[in-house]
């Protein structure tokens, strides 16, 4: 029997995160502000605290965990590595199809990673409050979670549409003692503006960011801080324990560097935590194929544009140098709601732009189908973020027996879908649609760009 579980011990945990930002052949630009001058660092000191900031900043390539975190993360971490050798069988595939399990978290999705490391630099620095946003509702559970953890009040603008969704996200937030309430909400002046404007809306990322900025800031005391789940440099920095664990876990099954490395892409921290430690080996020659699979309701790398834009739909972010379908994009409302943000992490960015990634859009029902195939064969139920991975999983898998090849594919299990059932339930009887983006919505929010400065496309062309 093949080995299908692969475990490292509590002391094999990583000590130290990973940089990206250290390595890219091309540095990182800038994010900016409205008028083109360079974004300083205390002028983000009303929303994050001082010590999450210069991680945001740092070019360091390796940053030491502390040891309190660490203390958390043993609850589940090391997280497995599991080779899904069902599928391999039922597609008759000569490929090796490694996965790392980020399920068996508390919350049940690879968030609580950066949710505890970032309520805990906040509980440091002295802050009582955490406001935040929440698509499908993992990051809000899992910032939830930190918070009971480090005893910060939280408070969760959730998407609309997920909200509705996914009622007990809601109750798993409050069983931890969060606030949750559907977004846009009339609880701020961003939410009532967009009510007024659009009562039906279904809401997105960028409205709820906007939201939870807002309540953050006008917070008089000072001690009231705003958590971002994805996208920014710090996020990405703390999820790069997935891909670290993996690849000790690989060489002890005697894989040096894998084919094919895949992770879903909201807003870019799963897959970039998987993928940040193999493509630091890409650039020092590895030959390995990095894939982030996006939804295509919201294809920022694959029909976007590498612009600066507001990470928020109210504009009240820096400008951030970025894949995007412009920051008013609303996307369709498909149950994947973790993917539904309409820019890519400029970290993730940068390195698509430098040619060491290859991005993929899958649209729902394919992603759906093969959430349905895995459940079918590996047994377990994922998230429908992690089924727009398994879905080029699937095809590269095929590709790689219809060549004959026999390929190593490594993929980030980001989450359970154990709360998403009603996705399921909507595929199971007939009534999902593929839901791509039109062209003419994306014509439209390209359009509204402001795109000064520039962001100039800088790359080696070494890949
Ligand atoms: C299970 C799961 N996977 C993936 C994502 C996408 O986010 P990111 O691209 O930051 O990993 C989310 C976001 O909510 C999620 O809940």
């Amino acid at each position: 029997m093949d080995q299908v579980k692969i475990n490292l011990e509590e002391h094999e945990i990583p000590k130290q995160w990973y940089n990206l930002a250290a390595d890219l052949p091309t540095p990182m630009l800038p994010p900016v502000l409205p008028d083109g001058t360079v974004l300083q660092p205390q002028m983000l000191e009303a929303v994050f605290p001082r010590n999450l900031i210069d991680q945001e900043m740092s070019r360091e390539r390796w940053i030491d965990i502390p040891e309190e975190i660490l203390d958390i993360l043993y609850r589940w971490r090391p997280a497995p590595l599991r080779r899904a050798v069902y599928l391999e069988r039922y597609l008759k595939t000569p490929a090796r199809i490694y996965y790392k399990d980020e399920s068996v978290s508390p919350s049940g999705s690879h968030k609580t990673n950066t949710s505890v490391a970032q309520a805990w630099y906040n509980k440091q620095f002295g802050i009582r409050r955490i406001t935040t946003e929440t698509g499908a509702g993992q990051w809000g559970t899992a910032l939830s979670f930190a918070c009971h953890l480090m005893g910060i009040e939280c408070k969760v603008y959730m998407v609309r549409v997920s909200f509705d969704q996914k009622p007990m996200r809601k109750t798993l937030m409050n069983l931890w003692g969060a606030q949750c309430v559907a977004s846009p909400s009339p609880d701020t002046h961003a939410g009532r503006a967009i009510l007024k404007e659009m009562p039906d809306t279904p809401g997105s990322l960028g409205i709820a960011i906007s939201e939870a900025i807002e309540d953050a800031v006008s917070d008089k005391s000072g001690r009231t801080r705003y958590a971002l789940g994805s996208v920014l440099n710090h996020v990405l920095l703390h999820q790069t324990v997935i891909g670290l664990e993996a690849k000790k876990q690989l060489a002890k099954v005697g894989i040096k560097t894998p084919d094919i490395v895949i992770g879903c892409a909201g807003g870019g921290s799963n897959f970039a935590g998987l993928a940040f430690p193999f493509t630091q080996d890409k650039i020092h020659g590895a030959k390995i194929d990095i894939i982030p699979v996006e939804s295509a309701a919201c294809p920022k790398m694959t029909r976007g544009e590498f612009a600066y834009d507001y990470g928020d739909v109210a504009g009240m972010t820096p400008l951030l140098p970025m894949h995007t379908l412009g920051h008013k994009f609303v996307p369709l409302p498909v149950h994947a709601g973790g993917l539904r943000y309409h820019g890519m992490a400029p970290l993730v960015s940068q390195a698509v732009v430098e040619g060491l990634m290859r991005p993929y859009a899958a649209n729902q029902v394919e992603s759906f189908e093969a959430a349905i195939t895995w459940a079918r064969t590996e047994g377990f139920v994922i998230a429908p973020e992690t089924s727009n991975a398994v879905a080029c999983v699937i095809k590269e898998a095929v590709k790689a027996r219809d060549e004959g090849k026999e390929k190593v594919i490594l993929f980030n299990l980001s989450g359970h879908g154990l709360l998403d059932l009603h996705g399921y339930e909507k595929y199971l009887s007939g009534n999902l649609e593929a839901s791509c983006a039109p062209d003419e919505e994306i014509r439209r929010s390209l359009a509204q760009i402001v795109r000064t400065p520039e962001a100039p496309l800088r790359r080696t062309g070494r890949w």
